[in-house]
Order: structure tokens, then sequence, then C-alpha cells
């Protein structure tokens, strides 16, 4: 009878471990260049090997595989250099030329894995698509029970489309300390990114010490802690404390930039000039055009720019360095020297975007420049200063990027162009022969709201997950050659603190990764939403925070022929149902199902709507004013530039 029991209980076992229905579902991101699944499983063993070549540039690599395939599963994990491991990493000694050095393949059998790559970046990816082939619960920091660890046969060849695959981090408008910093490169590090380009210097804070200009971060690292919507506070007192905010020391930047390494991640530091610099002035106010002491104070989110004229802003405080006065030039040579030394990337962005050039017109030594120089417009002085700057970055072994504005009134002549006020920038710059990164703010501003304005915190546009994952990094008429990759920028005046951090970044960076790493033929926008899915399993495990607004419905406000107000409403996600009230209590699914245009009741007030997927919530519960709806309509507008 006992053997018997046996006998079942292992044919229970067998069964779970060999039928194919129990592979764990396959939604690596970004998307691999190839997969072929085969048959059978490989059960990660209670005692796992891992045989790697004994390189630093490893260490990182095996301590994550290390930590991954042990926290949960409760294996015990070693890193050998013997023969007969069930995980082996390893170096190609002929170059596999179709990886080049950031690709790998990944072979999964019944047996072991196996990880091949030209170069260790490769490896450390490799490891990243291992995991993912794993169930979820992996991610999981405490041990977990009940789980078969296993992960699908399969033979992957991976490689990124882009050599530029970037996410940028402002923490001028908002601080966010050393370990915040780290752990944004360790989770985009997971999705393939390299790039972290650290917007470290804006009106709102200088966050990098300068040793030869200390002042830069005792007075323009701190300003007054303010919250609501950042750009309509009320100015500060003039004795109000200084208190908030904080700085990176030279050993933190050094410290970061280690971290950022083993994780195959570059750094590129902007310090943002000659506009944006009003916590340069702060600190010291010789190098505007309109000096004077104690009349400049690091921003508090006070407004201090008027837009409405378009760009550029005309400023209601100077926020400019001067590049008619010889000590900018002296200032910033100190700044790129100390910078160039901390950060090993061949990049310096030195910012240029929207910079004002009211204080300018009126300065008599911009005149008296102009005439020297023969500038006859304010965008052939700001591309004077450009210019001049580029020789000072080029002068400390780096080069040269700025914001798209950077090509108003002749760009420097090896400047590095990033295209962010649309495409037209970057197909421009290709054309010269400039190298570019593409940004525009339609796919990649990621500090957008995400959903309806109801739904979000306020910013004056959108980016929904489902445009952002339309990004294509070559423009139309861009000479390919010359297009690096391209990033995601998160701007943070409206972030505060971490876990928001986290809600603007995902799932929009998967978008992002996956437009940079995957072939362009393999994206798939179901395909992906699917996968978007699973990794939000995995976040939840790990408590990282995530936007859910892909279950939000889509409002259009319209009115009929006789101009009465029709909603209609979709879904980005395929095979969601949209139940809605007019009577201000809760929907669920036994409520009326969205099918066509709805006129709402002469009196309703408010429209409530949910999305199911079959009998589960899934969506969050909106509630949409009806007037809101009506002034839609009215305005012919979608709500969705923030208005
Ligand atoms: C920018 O968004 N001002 C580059």
């Amino acid at each position: 009878m006992k053997k018997l029991f046996a006998f079942l209980c292992c044919c229970v076992v067998l069964q779970t471990v060999f039928c194919q229905d129990a592979k764990p579902r396959i939604a690596i991101i970004p998307e691999p260049v190839k997969i072929v699944e085969n048959e059978g499983i490989f059960k990660l063993p209670v005692n796992v090997v891992i045989e790697a070549p004994a390189l630093p540039e490893l260490k990182q690599t095996t301590a994550f595989l290390e930590q991954r395939l042990s926290a949960a599963t409760g294996s015990k994990v070693t890193i050998s250099s013997k023969a007969s491991a069930a995980v082996k990493l390893v170096l190609n000694t002929t170059t596999n030329k179709e990886i080049g050095d950031e690709g790998y393949q990944l072979k999964v059998t019944a047996k072991n894995v196996e990880i091949r790559a030209n170069k260790p970046a490769g490896l450390f990816y490799g490891a990243q698509t291992l995991v993912q082939l794993f169930p979820k619960e992996i991610e999981s920091a405490g041990a977990v029970n009940g789980i078969q660890w296993i992960a699908p046969c399969v033979d992957i060849t991976d490689y990124p489309r882009f050599g530029w695959r970037g996410l940028m981090f402002d923490v001028s408008r908002h601080f966010f300390t050393k370990k915040d910093v780290e752990d944004f490169i360790d989770l985009m590090a997971r999705y393939k990114f390299n790039l972290l380009h650290w917007h470290l210097t804006d009106d709102e804070g200088w966050r990098i010490e300068i040793k030869s200009l200390p002042k830069l971060t005792e007075v323009g690292a701190w300003n007054v802690k303010k919250e609501g919507y950042f750009g309509d506070f009320t100015a500060p007192l003039p004795d109000e404390p200084r208190t908030y905010g904080g700085f990176y020391t030279q050993e933190d930047i050094k410290e970061v930039v280690q971290y950022a390494k083993e994780r195959f991640v570059n750094i590129m530091p902007e310090v943002d000039v000659p506009g944006h610099s009003l916590a340069a002035i702060a600190s010291y106010p010789e190098l505007s055009c309109t000096p004077g002491a104690d009349k400049y104070h690091v921003r508090s989110g006070e407004n201090f720019m008027d837009w409405s004229h378009g760009a550029p802003p005309i400023a209601l405080v100077d926020n400019t360095l001067c590049p008619a006065n010889e000590k900018v030039y002296v200032f910033l040579d100190k700044v790129m020297t100390e910078v160039a030394a901390l950060f090993p990337f061949e990049y310096i962005h030195v910012g240029g975007d929207e910079c004002p050039k009211n204080y300018w017109e009126k300065s008599d030594d911009i005149k008296a420049l102009m005439q020297k120089e023969g500038l006859k417009t304010m965008q052939e002085v700001q591309s004077y200063f450009e210019k001049r700057l580029e020789k000072i970055v080029e002068s400390k072994g780096k080069k040269f990027m700025g914001w798209d504005e950077i090509l108003e009134g002749g760009l420097a002549p090896n400047a590095a162009v990033m295209s962010w006020r649309g495409e037209k920038a970057g197909v421009e710059a290709s054309l010269m022969k400039h190298d570019v990164v593409m940004t525009p703010t339609a796919y990649c501003y990621i500090d957008y709201m995400q959903s309806d304005p109801i739904m979000e915190p306020h910013i004056y546009a959108t980016l929904r997950l489902n445009k952002a994952y339309s990004f294509e990094p070559v423009p139309n008429g861009a000479d390919a050659k010359y297009i690096k990759g391209g990033q995601a920028n998160l701007w943070t005046e409206q972030v505060y603190n971490v876990r928001h951090l986290q809600y603007m970044v995902w799932p929009r960076a998967f978008a992002t990764s996956e437009s940079l790493w995957s072939p362009k033929e393999k994206k798939n926008w179901n395909n992906f939403t699917g996968k978007v899915e699973e990794h939000f399993k995995r976040f939840d495990i790990q408590e990282i925070k995530y936007a859910p607004s892909m279950y939000d419905p889509i409002f259009k406000a319209g009115k009929d022929a006789n101009g009465k107000l029709q909603i209609s409403m979709s879904t980005e996600v395929e095979g969601l149902d949209i139940y809605y009230s007019f009577d201000n209590s809760f929907p669920d699914r036994f409520y009326p199902k969205y099918t066509v245009t709805l006129t709402p009741p002469k009196d309703a007030v408010m429209m409530k709507v949910i999305t199911y997927r079959g009998k589960a919530p899934i969506g969050r519960m909106i509630a949409m004013p009806v007037a809101e709806m009506q002034k839609r309509a009215d305005n012919k507008s979608n709500g969705e530039d923030g208005d």
C-alpha cells in the first residue's frame, strides 16, 4: 500500500514537473531577439553551483544570481569554476559577431543552464533574462514555500537594437538620496537600460559638490519645503529657513558611479546652463547679467517664468548665466574640471534648454558682445556660449551634448543633440552628421500623466502606456547612422518621493526598454501588455509601486446632432469590460456594461466607472463629473492636455 501511495505521489509530481501546462509563461521584458521554446523544464536543484569566470566585472552578476536563486527558493548557491555546474556563465573565446558587446545566448535544458556572451555585460543581461524565466516568486526577498522552481527549456539569442538605452532622473526639482539613486539604477539595469542621465543642476537645486565652488552646495542645494502643485507655490518669506534639499558629496558620486558600473550602467551628468541656473546664481550672483547680492534665491516652486508667449519663456527672475561675462567661463571651467574627473562616461550634458533671453536683451554687456562677435540674434548669443562651453568640455577630454535648443543660432562643431521638442531636431542634427539621442516629449516624457487627468496628479500633458510603447527611435527622414538610441525622462517637479517616482517610471519604462532593445518587428502591444501584467506581479512581490493606469478607461466627450452630450469610452488593454453608474453609487459587474455611446440622464451629476476582466475588478473606481465631460465636449478637448 505504502509503495502504491509513493508511486501515485511520484506520478503527481512527474505530471506537474513534466506537463507542458506547468511551464511558467514566458514573459521577458524587453522582448528578446529570438526565443525557441523546447520540450521540458529545468528544475533548480537544492544545491546550485554557478560556474563563472573569476573576473571583477562579473562579481555583481554572480552576486545577483546567487541572491535571486537562493533567497526565495531556499536553494544553496555556490560560485565555482568547476565543470558540471547547474548554471554556467561562459565568455566566448571566439567572438560571436551576431550578439556584439551586450548580447548573450541563453540555453536552458533539463540538465543545466548556460549563458554565453562575448563580454561581461552580455552575461549580466543573460542573467536578467534567466531570472525572468523562473516563477515570479523568485523575486521574493524571503523564502517562499510550495513553488516549483522551474524554468522552461529555451534557446535564446538576444542583443540590443541600440547602444544608448537611457532613463533621465531629475534630482534637482526634488532631491533623492544616494540610496534612492542606486535603487533606481538597480531596477533600470534589470530591464537592460545602460545609461542614467543624471540631471544634477537646475533652478531648484545644485546637487553635486564642486570643491572649488563651495557655495554651490552651501547655498544652491537648499530651498523651502512646499507641498501642493509645484509651480503655483507662494514665494517663501525672506527669513523662511532653507533646509529642504541636499546634495551628493564627491565621495557619494564616486560610489554611485561604481554601483552603476557594476550593473553595466554608464552615468551621464547634466549641468544645465545657461538657463535653468538659478541655484548657481543664488550661490554666485556675479554670474548673471544682472548681478546683485541677496536678489536671488533657489526656487522653491513659486511661479517665476512666463510661458504665455511660447518658447523661450520670459523670465520673471533672471535664471541665466551671462554669456558676456568672462567669470562665467572661469566658473564653467572649474565645474567641468571636477565633473569630468568624477564621471568616466564620455559625454557631459550641458543642458541648453528653455533659456530665457529677456534679461540678455536688456544687458549692455550682451550688446557689446554682439557687436564684438558680430552676433545678430539672442540665439546666436546662446550659440556663442555653447561653442565656448564645448571647448571647455573637450579640454577635459569629454564630448559635449545638449538639448535640441543648441541647434538654434548654429550648432557647436562636435555637439551631440538630445532631441526632445519632437523629432525634427533629431532628424536635422543627424543629417548634419551629429550624434543624436531621441527623447521626444510625445513618447518619452514620463513625468506626464498616464491616464485621464481626473485620476492623475496634475501635469500639463498626458503620455499613456500605448503611446510610450509606440516610440520609434529612428524618426522618418533621419540618418539612422547617427541615432545612438533614446531615453525616457523623469522630471520631478511633481514627484516628491520614491513611491511616486516608481509610479511614474513603471510600466512606461518597460515600454521604452522594449523600444530601445527589441527588434522593431518583434514589438506587439497585446503581447507586451500581457507581459506587463506578469511583471506587475513581480513588482507586487518586491513592493515596488507601478501605475495601474493602463486599466483605466479612455473617455471621449462629444455632442450629438442636437447638441446633447455624448460620452464614449474605450480601453488601452484588450478584453476589459467597463461598468458604470450615473446614480453616484459604486458600479460593479452587476451594473450596466458599457457597449455604446452614452447620453447621461438629464439630472445626472456624476458618472462612476470601473473596468473588469471577467468577474474580477481590475481598474480603479473613477468618478467623472458630468460637468467635466460637458466642458470637454464644449471645448472639443479630450482633457489630456491637462487643462
Ligand atoms: C526639457 O524638457 N526642458 C529638456
